[in-house]
């Protein structure tokens, strides 16, 4: 069978990663399905494009991103909207995944001076489920991030509505905001792609392997499997 799916070039976790997701099919498992991906690359590229746009607008050291787009002035038309469609999906994906993030009690020592200590932990490492403590106060933090730009975005949008102070605290707000979500992105990145290879794979294809799931995700693995190992 399997050198038959071979010859006609049928890809079967590819296909079954469009509707399904946290299922085995073959040596792969399907982490992510099709609209859990599609949801994911649009908050990132519009992420990137208020980055992008918005740079310019910020200092004029990045007056070059600004050129890519036809100047300042366009720079300036183009940021908000690309903030509504940022927010937007968002909160889609907020919605999409707010389920699978709750987090265990265990969990909770993510948050807080606990954190080394859970980063260390390895004897609770068998309990990782679908996402670790790491993964899902990233979660929280994009949703609380998009909900920061968009408040403080729209006082900045139409200035002379709000009072003097709103919008040196919108100011202040929106640009924290950037900064501390931008260092977040930049580790969220690095675990995605380099530091654990095989992981890139679930937001593009949608599957990750066996061995994967089983060192990252330990438990999600042996439920999956039915196995106590
Ligand atoms: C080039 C940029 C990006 C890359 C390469 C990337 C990569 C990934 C990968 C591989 C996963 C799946 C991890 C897993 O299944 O265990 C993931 C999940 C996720 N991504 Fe991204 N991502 C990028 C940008 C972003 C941006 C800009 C945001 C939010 C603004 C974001 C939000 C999330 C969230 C909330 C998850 C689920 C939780 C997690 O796995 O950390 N990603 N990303």
């Amino acid at each position: 069978m399997s050198s038959v799916r071979q010859q006609i070039g049928l890809d079967v976790g590819a296909l079954k990663a469009r509707d399904t997701e946290d299922v085995i099919v073959g040596k792969e498992i399907i982490r992510h399905r099709l609209s859990s991906r599609v949801i994911h690359w649009l908050v990132a590229d519009f992420f990137f494009l208020c980055a992008a746009t918005g740079l310019p607008v910020f200092s004029p050291v990045f007056g070059w991103l600004g050129n890519l787009f036809g100047g300042l002035a366009v720079c300036r038309v183009i940021h908000p909207f690309a903030g509504l469609a940022f927010f937007a999906s968002a909160a889609a994906m907020f919605l999409h995944w707010k389920r699978e993030m709750q987090m265990t009690a265990q969990e909770r020592g993510w948050v807080g001076p606990k954190l080394l200590e859970y980063l260390r932990d390895k004897a609770n490492h068998d309990q990782i489920g679908k996402y670790n403590g790491g993964q899902k106060v990233f979660f929280y933090t994009a949703a609380l991030a998009a909900l920061g730009f968009l408040v403080s975005g729209v006082v900045l949008w139409f200035p002379l509505t709000f009072a003097g102070f709103l919008r040196q605290l919108a100011i202040l707000v929106h640009n924290v905001t950037f900064i501390a979500f931008f260092v977040s992105i930049v580790f969220h990145i690095y675990l995605g792609t380099t530091a654990e290879p095989g992981t890139f794979n679930a937001m593009t294809r949608g599957t990750v392997s066996k061995a994967w799931a089983r060192i990252h995700h330990p438990k999600w693995y042996r439920e999956l499997m039915g196995t106590d190992k």
